[in-house]
């Protein structure tokens, strides 16, 4: 068993994309950012040092902290944000987990070019794998080029201002040739692949805004794994994937010599207006080692998309997923019975614009537009004790208004009917609600049963729901308003696949269960970055279980508090 240490510096380069220089925040100098490499069971050590302008922390995306909520890099919540010129260092291990994860930014906005991949692979080797060992592993990270300055859409989202977009969608950091600079296109990513071999593709979806369909002409994928989770084989031509979300997909290279696009399509929420603008980017999979084939003209060809609006491929896609039962790999059991049920609307709702407020930019207008679960939205005000410290040391938080997750919303109403909001939510529809830390306590190894229902509210928007420190069952996803009566009767019990980040279809619901057995204080939310910096949150308090020995220790020796930061730390 290894420590694997990392270095990253976090600093602010220029890239060229579009013509256009363009100030990144990135880390070690590349875009998207370094990949962590590890074997179950290894430690990682993460030592990030700040040469940003930004008070930053990073999050490992899936990584289950066990008895680490220390390192899970939540500003605020886990730790104090490390300012401009500090260091700090994360600490943790990924017993019992392997595949596909990736770390990222946890501030708003910064993780569209703060982000990399991390891989777990078996501790016993590649040819452990529940499938054929592949020839090759490659990440495929979707992400978003963004010409606006990150921070400040950060800080428009926080105001209610839903009008920035990215410039450009990328694969592996590239643009691709549906994009040009002055008529000139941008590069694409480009694989080389060889005739009659597999290659193991890890997709993450790192982008802030999109949930992406991913095809390629010519040629399948087996799916494999989801969220670091094997799943039983699962053979489609296209891959949906929401932000936060990974999957990892076997690709066999056995289609005639040639030249294939590897596509990435943003999935656009039906009610949307249809003129928003597509950032549809594009590699190329291409034959290689082949000595009669010159692989350098030949036109590639291109693949079928889905229809922008056509939700029901994600929606079929999510539903085809089911954990694998393999004899080297058991999988946990679904308990049969919750302690809890929350039911979660999803939905948006507005508060008054008030003194000190983030919103003091729109005063005169009365309201502005936050996102909400159960008509709470979420929002921390203090900027001296994290809560997980204040948590850990049982010091209340006067300066701040706690409020408790409701267990349902506080009216049920049709909500997904699509009349409501004919074109885009209106005003009137909105109900007043509260911005609060909105929170929700656990006794330890309490499991609780979550259903997430999307609202017409938000404009037929899919949500990613992603959990920090815990691995959720996915018992049933449905079209429409969920009904105890007769969904319950479609859980699935037997191989639910395991995720960190559930896709709650548009106009749907998800239903999952966990177990609540981690101790610390987790983030809860949207993986789209403007429903989470507009309030889609919220946190779940696991209490210590002193009696089976799972009780959350005490931060590590060089933990830096907001006290060791004071002076340092800007907003
Ligand atoms: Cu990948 Cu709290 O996020």
């Amino acid at each position: 068993i290894a420590v694997v240490e990392h270095t990253f510096v976090v600093s602010q380069v220029h890239m060229t994309h579009l013509c256009k220089k363009t100030l990144v925040t990135v880390v070690n100098g590349q875009f998207p950012g370094p990949a962590i490499e590890v074997m179950e069971g290894d430690s990682v050590a993460v030592h990030i040092v700040n040469k940003s302008p930004y008070n930053i922390t990073i999050h490992w995306h899936g990584v289950k902290q066990r008895l680490t909520c220390w390192s899970d890099g939540v500003p605020m919540i886990t730790q104090c944000p490390i300012p401009p010129n500090q260091n700090f260092t994360y600490r943790f291990n990924v017993a019992g987990q392997e595949g596909t994860l990736w770390w990222h930014a946890h501030v708003p906005c910064l993780r569209a070019s703060l982000h990399g991949a991390l891989i777990i692979r078996p501790r016993d080797g590649a040819s452990s794998y529940p499938f054929p060992k592949p020839h090759e592993e490659i990440p495929i990270i979707i992400g978003e080029w963004w010409e606006k300055d990150l921070s400040k859409v950060g800080r428009n989202l926080r105001d209610g201002s839903l009008n920035d977009d990215p410039s450009a969608s990328t694969i592996n950091g590239k643009l691709g040739d549906l994009f040009n600079c002055s008529g000139v296109a941008e590069d694409g990513y480009v694989l080389d692949v060889e005739p009659g071999k597999s290659y193991m593709l890890r997709v993450i979806n790192a982008a802030l805004f999109y949930e992406y369909y991913l095809k390629i002409a010519g040629h399948k994928f087996t799916v494999v794994a989801a969220d670091a989770n094997y799943v039983s084989p699962y053979t489609t031509d296209v891959i949906a994937v929401s932000p936060g979300e990974t999957v990892d997909a076997i690709l066999i290279a056995d289609a005639p010599l040639g030249r294939y696009y590897m596509v990435a399509q943003p999935v656009e929420p039906p009610l949307l207006d249809t003129q928003a603008p597509v950032y549809v980017t594009r590699g190329v999979v291409q034959y290689n080692r082949n000595h009669n084939y010159d692989n350098s003209t030949a036109t590639p060809v291109v693949p079928e998309m889905p229809g922008m609006h056509d939700t029901m491929v994600s929606f079929n896609f999510h539903g085809n997923l089911a954990s694998l039962h393999h004899p080297l790999r058991p999988t946990p059991m679904v308990p049969v019975r919750a302690d809890e049920h929350l039911f979660i609307a999803l939905g948006l709702g507005m508060v008054p614009c008030q003194v000190g407020q983030s919103c003091s930019k729109r005063q005169g207008e009365e309201n502005f537009i936050v996102a909400t679960m159960n008509n709470v939205s979420f929002h921390l005000s203090s900027t001296t004790t994290p809560l997980l410290e204040a948590h850990y040391y049982h010091t209340g938080r006067m300066d701040d208004v706690a409020l408790e997750l409701p267990d349902r919303p506080p009216r049920a109403f049709n909500f997904t009917d699509q009349a409501l909001i004919p074109e885009g939510p209106k005003e009137a529809l909105l109900e007043p609600t509260s911005k609060a830390t909105v929170e929700r306590r656990f006794r330890h190894g309490t499991v609780v049963e979550v259903v997430f229902q999307s609202t017409a509210l938000l404009q037929g928007d899919s949500n990613p729901m992603h959990l920090h420190g815990h691995d959720m069952f996915l018992l049933a996803q449905g079209l429409g308003n969920y009904d105890v009566e007769k969904d319950v009767a479609r859980y699935n019990l037997v191989n639910p696949p395991r995720k960190n980040t559930v896709h709650v279809p548009n106009l749907g619901w998800a239903a999952v269960r966990f177990v609540a057995d981690n101790p610390g204080v987790w983030f809860m939310h949207c993986h789209y970055e403007f429903h989470l910096s507009m309030g889609m949150a919220a946190v779940f308090i696991v209490e210590d279980g002193p009696t089976t020995g799972t009780s959350l220790p005490p931060p590590p020796m060089d933990f830096a508090t907001c006290g060791n930061y004071q002076s340092y730390l800007q907003t």
